[in-house]
């Protein structure tokens, strides 16, 4: 029997995206990225693993659903871990011959859209590499999950470097700084009210690839020149340098997403909206205060600074009216900053277009925990 390993990780929102890959089965990307690492009080992924001579076949259970465990990223990440485990001689070939039984849940509600194969796919492979007893650099493991799993492995700021070898071995993520370096930092998720059919990253990135001649510039040219300027102003605490990149490289990936043939469309009117909110409340400030990032989907993450948070929320609420009582989850509601509302040049927008905001800051990056409640019983069913 073997004893069962539970651990959290955290979600990682990038500044520098990722989009594209070199190579698919591998998941090599074409450019390198940056982002930071998310609190896990707020946000993570919480996985339990065990491998036991009675579990007739490997099993997954997703928030308490059980899933096929056919998906060839999860074999992945599986197979690597106990092929290192045979190479370190970590467990007996008689462990290694066990089934596993994987659960795996998030904190956050999925219906927000965020994306969570980061965090859950970081989690796994911390919680298998404990579990096998495996001593190595876990974000090679997880970038075979998710490419931007790898950057979960880390807290802070991190950094997937893209590498140029062939086998992936040079493509892993590294810490530029740890969570406490910008301690004023925090991030205000905006989730976005939304029915829209999402593509996924995977058909996305490949269709980018294919058809977007601006995917190819933005590789070799402004990405490159981003990594070192964004890498720079975190190391210097440079607010305006690190906002005005984040935000433009997210407005690049998403005109590289319209530019793919036939488009991906991920932004809804509402999140160019947040957009245009953000720039005229900078341009008020007649400073960079607030930058706006999207992923693939309509949410807006904003990253700011602790003593601006008041001033942003109260903009947030005055321009999104709802009639939510839980509208910001993480924080209590703001005061009103009467002055800034009486002369922002936008009117509020009708009622509910976002559904909640989520309130964090950064973090570290995946522990193994002790926690009786997300355990399997000696039946192996979920308590
Ligand atoms: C837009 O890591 O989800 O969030 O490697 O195919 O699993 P796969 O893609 P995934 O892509 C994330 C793309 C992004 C940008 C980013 O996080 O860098």
């Amino acid at each position: 029997m073997s004893d069962i390993i539970t651990a959290i990780a955290p979600v990682n929102i990038a500044m520098i995206k990722y989009w594209g890959k070199r190579d698919e089965k591998l998941i090599l990307p074409l450019n390198d990225s940056v982002s930071a690492t998310l609190d896990t009080s707020v946000m993570c992924a919480k996985t339990s693993v065990c491998a036991r001579p009675d579990i007739l076949e490997n099993e997954i259970w997703l928030n308490g659903i059980q899933n096929s465990f056919s998906n060839q990223r999860l074999q992945n990440c599986l197979n690597s871990i106990k092929a290192i485990a045979r190479e370190q001689q970590s467990v007996s070939e008689e462990f290694l011959s066990w089934n596993v039984r994987i659960c795996s849940m998030n904190n956050f509600p999925t219906a927000a859209g965020l994306a969570s194969s980061a965090a859950g796919y970081a989690c796994l492979v911390t919680a298998l590499a404990r579990l096998y007893k495996i001593k190595t650099d876990v974000s090679k493991i997880a970038r075979v999950g998710s490419g931007s799993a790898c950057r979960s492995v880390f807290g802070g700021f991190v950094r997937w470097h893209a590498g140029v070898q062939a086998d992936g071995s040079d493509s892993i993520a590294t810490q530029i700084a740890d969570s406490s370096h910008w301690n004023e930092m925090r991030v205000i998720i905006l989730v976005v009210a939304d029915t829209k059919k999402h593509i996924s990253s995977v058909k996305g990135m490949s269709c980018a690839v294919e058809t977007s001649e601006l995917l190819k510039y933005r590789v070799q040219v402004c990405v490159p020149t981003r990594v070192k300027q964004i890498c720079e102003a975190i190391k210097d605490k440079d607010f305006s340098t690190f906002a005005e990149i984040t935000m433009k490289d997210s407005n690049q990936f998403h005109a590289v997403c319209l530019d793919s043939y036939p488009p991906c469309v991920y932004m809804t009117d509402v999140s160019h909206k947040i957009v245009e909110i953000i720039h005229k409340y900078n341009e008020s400030c007649g400073a960079v205060k607030v930058a706006y990032t999207f992923d693939a989907g309509p949410n807006a993450c904003l990253y700011l600074l602790e003593k601006d948070v008041p001033e942003v929320l109260s903009l947030i609420k005055h321009m999104f009216p709802t009639t939510s009582d839980d509208f910001i989850k993480g924080l209590d509601a703001p005061t009103t900053h009467i002055d800034l509302i009486k002369e922002f040049p936008m009117n509020p927008l009708e009622p509910n277009l976002l559904k909640y905001l989520i309130y964090t800051k950064l973090g570290d990056g995946p522990e193994i925990i002790t926690d009786e409640s997300h355990l399997l019983n000696a039946q192996g069913n979920l308590l």
